[in-house]
């Protein structure tokens, strides 16, 4: 096994987007303004194949590219994102300097069960997948099929995770889940140090906003991920796509549209204006960007670092409240 992925101080102090360094909140943890996520790694493979020689690639792009976090989760292409990240880890030799790994915890896939007993194996299941003892930063994933009260019990999800940091195994939790009434219940119990939430800050959907401003005032590393809401704010208004996983509806693709033609007037790439609308705001610690793909690690870079007039954020919002508003769901 490799040693813990601990942050080294030989990775790069700055480079054209990267925007330098931010502290991940209470942690104390360095991470770049953008971190990759891989929920999309080695999809590309069966279930129960070895990672691709494409997906490899990725995965050592992502951890030795500009960026220090890389973001997976036990459940991502059940189980094939760690995978993949493990033959990366694997290839390079051992975990790299100045990174910073992050996965969750995820309840049964078959059976929905997701209490402390459950969190152990996935805690298990991820380190062996990715062939390192210990995680900095690990999260508590999308629990829905529990109820708050169910993971806050004794013998639930939570009491298990706080083992596992009292015993060194994990530096920090996190909480990671869309909807936003339950990420805040998580967040006030005061045991996690990080706080993922994902297509609710995006050129199309504000209503994490306050919550963003609330939850870095009360020292969290807020993370947002999502910034092209799973695509559509990257590659454009077209037939058929989705934003945040669900068809888009014609007013959504209708504002998109809108987006893109002061895109062009403003001289600025959709998918760099939707990564800057969330690496601008200062509350928010670091933006997840998913891929799979090796070179959109440097295409990424060129976004973040891509000149944007002040003016054009005005223009954004004079196109007035953007059309999807999940509230606190
Ligand atoms: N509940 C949770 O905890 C939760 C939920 C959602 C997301 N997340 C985290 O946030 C990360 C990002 O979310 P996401 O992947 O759903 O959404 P996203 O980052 O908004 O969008 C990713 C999609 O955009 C495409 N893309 C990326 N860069 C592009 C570019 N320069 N040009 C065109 N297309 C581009 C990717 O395709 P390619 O593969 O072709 O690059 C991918 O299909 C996830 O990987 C995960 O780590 C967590």
């Amino acid at each position: 096994m490799t040693a813990q992925p601990q942050q080294g101080t030989s990775g790069p102090t700055s480079s054209p987007g990267t925007g330098g360094r931010r502290v991940l909140g209470r942690t104390g943890l360095e991470v770049s303004e953008v971190s990759l996520g891989a929920a999309l790694l080695g999809q590309d493979r069966e279930l129960g194949g070895t990672p691709s020689e494409q997906a490899v690639a990725a995965a050592v792009a992502m951890l030795t590219g500009p960026f220090v976090a890389v973001d997976s989760s036990n459940s991502y292409g059940q189980g094939r994102s760690e995978l993949a990240l493990g033959a990366g880890i694997a290839a390079l030799g051992g975990f790299p300097d100045g990174k910073l790994l992050m996965t969750k915890a995820d309840r049964d896939l078959a059976t929905g069960r997701f209490d402390g007993d459950r969190v152990l194996r996935s805690f298990e299941e991820s380190t062996r997948r990715l062939g390192v003892d210990v995680l900095p930063v690990y999260q508590l994933h999308d629990p829905y099929t529990v109820s708050f009260a169910e993971a806050m019990a004794p013998g639930g999800a939570v009491e298990a995770l706080v083992r596992l940091r009292d015993e060194g195994a994990v530096g920090h939790l996190g909480i990671a889940a869309g909807t936003l009434s339950l990420v805040s219940a998580y967040v006030d119990t005061g045991v996690f140090d990080v706080v993922l939430t994902h297509n609710r800050f995006t050129l199309l959907n504000r209503s994490a906003a306050d919550l963003v401003e609330d939850w870095a005032a009360r020292g969290l590393g807020v993370i947002n991920g999502a910034p092209f809401g799973g695509g559509l704010l990257a590659r454009g208004a077209k037939p058929g796509a989705s934003y945040a996983y669900e068809p888009a509806d014609e007013p959504v693709l209708r504002f998109v549209a809108r987006l893109e033609d002061l895109c062009r007037e403003w001289e600025v790439p959709l998918p760099a204006a939707a990564l800057q609308l969330s690496t601008r705001n200062p509350a928010i610690a670091t933006t997840l960007v998913g891929t799979a793909n090796p070179d959109r690690v440097a295409q990424t870079q060129a976004l973040a670092a891509h000149p944007v007039p002040e003016g054009f954020w005005s223009a954004v919002d004079a196109l007035g409240t953007p059309p999807v508003d999940f509230g606190t769901d």
